[in-house]
This record gives structure tokens, sequence and C-alpha cells, in this order.
């Protein structure tokens, strides 16, 4: 049975319990309404490691002003269920005042990395990620931690942070990237595309499409200032109302590509659609 803990003294005490005997822990960060691609993360840590501990906490600090901390679906029950049948051992759920009690007063900033894209785009999210991730990790102490691809500028700042701050639980080489899972109409998985109608959504599957093309001609030579102008107005075409960026960029630093060099890059794209803000990238060249 999945042990839900909502104390961190209990916490402590329920990891030292499943690390007895040189186990190891695989930890899954999320903020709740699971779907397959959060449960394909538990499988993954499940073979890395003797058990896995998964968190849901809906993280105030990476939300903007604007943007939808209390629209954000939340389901603990369900989600528990979810994990138990995954084999989850331990759900940690802190409350907010557990997590930021009167006087916090830290703040973890990754520059450069953390500063385009969706950086750019919503000022103050990924220091509420690194934060929030930097705490998560200090409270669960796992041997492996799992992120998906879908969230690929998370992953590769995380990544940073784990470096520069000489993280060791875990270590920067067991923070895991996890391919993203897709709909069968190509839309990435996302809790965020619960806020779609049905139309919004087939729509939405548009934008998959439109970037495999996309990266087909970039890795078939042509211009990339023109493919990405082409890539924007394909995905206005398919029903997005506008598209906050559609960019090449270097797959770990995230520097802006405008030519491709034939090293590992990234299409990254975000765009919205209806109540949404849909995120997605994928991989060009080798990965
Ligand atoms: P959340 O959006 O709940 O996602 C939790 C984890 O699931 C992240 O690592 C995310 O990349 C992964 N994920 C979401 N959709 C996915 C998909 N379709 N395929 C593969 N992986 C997917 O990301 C967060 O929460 C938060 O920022 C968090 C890291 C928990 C910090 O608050």
């Amino acid at each position: 049975k999945v042990q839900t803990i909502n104390r961190l003294e209990d916490l402590r005490k329920a990891v030292d319990a499943l690390k007895n005997g040189g186990k190891t822990v695989a930890f899954v960060p999320t903020m709740g309404a699971l779907h397959e691609g959060h449960l394909t993360l538990v499988r993954q840590a499940r073979q890395c490691a003797d058990h896995v501990v998964a968190s849901i906490f809906v993280n105030p600090r990476q939300f903007g002003p604007n943007e939808d901390l209390d629209a954000y679906p939340r389901r603990l029950a369900a989600d528990a269920a979810l994990l138990e049948a995954e084999g989850v051992a331990i759900l940690w759920a802190p409350t907010v005042d557990q997590m930021y009690p009167d006087g916090y007063a830290t703040n973890i900033s990754v520059s450069g990395v953390s500063e385009v894209a969706c950086g750019a785009a919503r000022p103050g999210h990924f220091d509420g990620v690194a934060t929030v991730v930097c705490k998560l990790f200090n409270q669960v102490r796992p041997d492996f931690a799992l992120f998906g691809e879908k969230d690929w500028q998370q992953l590769a700042i995380i990544r940073r942070m784990a470096r520069d701050l000489d993280l060791t639980q875990p270590h920067v080489s067991n923070i895991i990237g996890v391919e993203t899972v897709r709909e069968p109409s190509g839309l990435a998985m996302s809790s965020r595309n619960q806020y779609l109608t049905e139309a919004e959504r087939s729509n939405a599957a548009g934008l998959s499409a439109a970037m495999r093309r996309a990266i087909a001609a970039i890795e078939g030579g042509a211009d990339v200032a023109e493919s990405l102008a082409t890539l924007k107005a394909d995905i206005l075409a398919t029903g997005f109302a506008s598209v906050d960026y559609a960019d090449l960029r270097d797959a770990a630093s995230l520097e802006s590509l405008d030519r491709y060099s034939g090293h590992p890059a990234r299409l990254l794209v975000a765009a919205r659609i209806g109540a949404a803000r849909l995120i997605d990238n994928m991989p060009v060249g080798p990965r």
C-alpha cells in the first residue's frame, strides 16, 4: 500500500526505513492530476531503484500572478490510487505551510538557461521550480530523480542546478529524462489539456504535426528562420490563438541557433489555444 505522508518528520523516518539495508530510492516529483505521462515516469523509476517515492505539490511559487494556480486540477485521492496501483511506496504531499512557513526567504535562480523561452514568457517561473525541486530533493534524498522531456527546459535547469550546487541526492548523472508521452493524435499529454474543449483538443493535435514538418525541413537543410516562420503560420492555421515562441535551440545550453549545425538541438514551442497555454518540444538531429 502507498503511504501518503504530509509531515516532513514523518517523511524522513519513512524514507530512512525504505533505505534500510542499502536499498535505493527513485523520486518522481509532480503537481498531481496524474496522467499516463506521469505514470510512465513512475514505471521508469521502478526500473531504476528498489523503491519509488512520488510527490504531489501544486507549488505556488512557480505560478505567476495571472496564471492558473487556483484552477489547477487537484485530486489527491484518485492520484494516490493510481500511484498505489503502480507500486509507489510513499506519496509525499506537503501543505503550502510546510513548504513555505512564515519567514521563508530563500530563492534558487539558475541564470542563462532559465532566462529564455518559457523563462522569458513566465518571469519567476523557473526560480519557483528550481527552489521547490531543491527542497524536495533535500526532503526525499533520492538516489535517482525522473523528469519528463515534455518540460525540456525544466529538465535542463534542474540538471544545471544539480551540477552547480554539487548535489549528491541525487547526483546530476542520476537525473533521468523520460521521453514525452503523447496521445494517439500526437498531442503531448498534460494536466492542462483538461482546459481544452473537444474541438480545441483536436485542433491542438496539429501542433506536433506542424513541428514534425518543421524538423524534417530543418534537418533537410532548409533555412531555419524561414522554417520557424512557416511553423508559426502552421500553428496559427490549426486553430491556436497565438504563438509565444517557436525556437531552435542547443539541446543543453538552450542557446538560440539560427543555423542547424548537426549538433543535438531542440525545437521548442509554446502556444495558446482556448484557456490553455501548451508547450511541446522535439529533438532535431542526434539526441
Ligand atoms: P507536472 O507538470 O505535474 O509534471 C511532473 C513530471 O511529469 C515532470 O517531470 C514532467 O515533465 C512530467 N510530464 C508531464 N507530462 C508528461 C508527458 N506527456 N510525458 C512525459 N513526462 C511528462 O513539472 C512539474 O509538475 C513541476 O514543475 C515540478 C517538477 C513537480 C515542480 O513543481
